[in-house]
């Protein structure tokens, strides 16, 4: 029944199906998936327990509303936001479109969402710490498009909602947010950097905070961010959000492609930036992953944890399922006696 939901889903128009599966979810129309013995796949990172290293990536879930959904479902972390301190309607319509020949998406909907109030009241009224102690939430924030200074949009997002993730994640890389990824040019970076770990003092936090990069990035880029990651000791990047390079969809629309044709792209960007910070930042890599091969090949270039999207969208209910109970077959199969044996093992 679900998966016909599903095909059907996938007919309609891109945004409006993403509401419909909101709405669904809501509803409680989704399988619930157990899995009865995920040793394997377990680690530890940031003191904090993840069942499998898969979770769902930014942007699904913008306002908070479907958290127990989407665990039910056999992610191990599910990331809520982006979030911006005031609601914002986004870009115009029509402004995600599907590639389904490329099994891709493109969009441009440039954080759109109901601001951190509302955000900040799903989750205390999920009492998802009390309904899943084995789960992990981050928070991704932003800034609001017409904000003068993106870091007072950080620190208000940041002070109102740290208490309430396992991690945040600082977004620096949407395409479709004016002037964004300028941040993550190294004066810019690092000033960002320091600040939000003087305000995580400052509220004597000890949560971790990640920082999400763009597969867009110069060499150069790659190489200034990773010494500042280093001498920041920052807890994480998130690698890749959208790309803008669409030559493969052979498109002029505007916005960021996700799913298969980001693969190759974000892939590289977690091999040079495990290779250029020792292996000593985590990364949680994402980009085009629609199988457990793909989740094996970002954990050996470097990846601990791994996020999906798109192919969530392309997929599926049970996809989750299949590429968990996939990926313990295929460590097994090739070895390993845990994940952690897995990780940068190609880098
Ligand atoms: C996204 N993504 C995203 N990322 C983010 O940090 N904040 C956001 O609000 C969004 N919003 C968003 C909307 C839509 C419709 C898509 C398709 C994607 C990016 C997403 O989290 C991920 O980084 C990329 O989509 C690459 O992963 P996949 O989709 O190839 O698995």
């Amino acid at each position: 029944m679900y998966n016909l939901a599903h095909q059907i889903l996938k007919k309609l128009n891109p945004e409006f199906a993403h509401n419909l599966s909101i709405k669904g979810l809501k509803l409680g129309l989704y399988p619930k998936i157990r899995f009865p013995n995920t040793e394997i796949l377990e680690q530890t990172i940031w003191g904090r327990r993840f069942q499998t290293p898969i979770g769902l990536s930014a942007g699904f879930d913008k306002n908070a509303e479907v958290i127990k959904p989407i665990l039910n479902l056999g992610f191990s972390f599910t990331e809520l936001g982006t979030v911006t301190p005031k609601a914002q309607l986004g870009n115009s319509k029509p402004r995600i479109h599907r590639f389904e020949s490329h099994e891709a998406l493109v969009n441009s909907l440039g954080f759109n969402n109901k601001g951190m109030d509302i955000f900040e009241k799903n989750i205390i009224n999920s009492n998802i710490k009390e309904n899943f102690q084995d789960k992990i939430i981050g928070i991704n924030i932003g800034n609001n498009k017409n904000t003068k200074e993106i870091i007072d949009d950080l620190e208000v997002a940041f002070n109102r909602l740290h208490r309430l993730g396992d991690y945040i994640v600082i977004n620096l890389s949407s395409p479709n947010t004016p002037g964004l990824r300028e941040n993550l040019k190294s004066n810019n970076f690092e000033k960002i950097v320091n600040h939000l770990h003087r305000l995580r003092d400052k509220n004597h936090s000890k949560v971790p905070i990640l920082f999400k990069i763009s597969p867009d990035i110069s060499d150069q880029e790659k190489k200034d961010i990773a010494l500042i990651s280093l001498a920041n000791d920052i807890d994480g990047l998130i690698l890749t959000n959208t790309s803008i390079d669409k030559s493969t969809l052979n498109t002029n629309l505007e916005g960021g492609m996700s799913g298969r044709p980001l693969f190759f792209k974000s892939n590289k960007v977690i091999r040079d930036l495990f290779t250029l910070t020792s292996g000593k930042i985590k990364i949680i890599g994402v980009g085009g992953v629609f199988d457990a091969n793909d989740v094996l090949t970002k954990l050996k270039l470097g990846a601990s944890l791994v996020q999906i999207y798109t192919s969530f969208t392309f997929k599926g209910p049970y996809h989750v399922q299949k590429l968990t109970n996939d990926l313990i077959s295929l460590i097994q199969q090739q070895g390993y006696r845990n994940i952690k044996d897995v990780i940068g093992q190609h880098s």
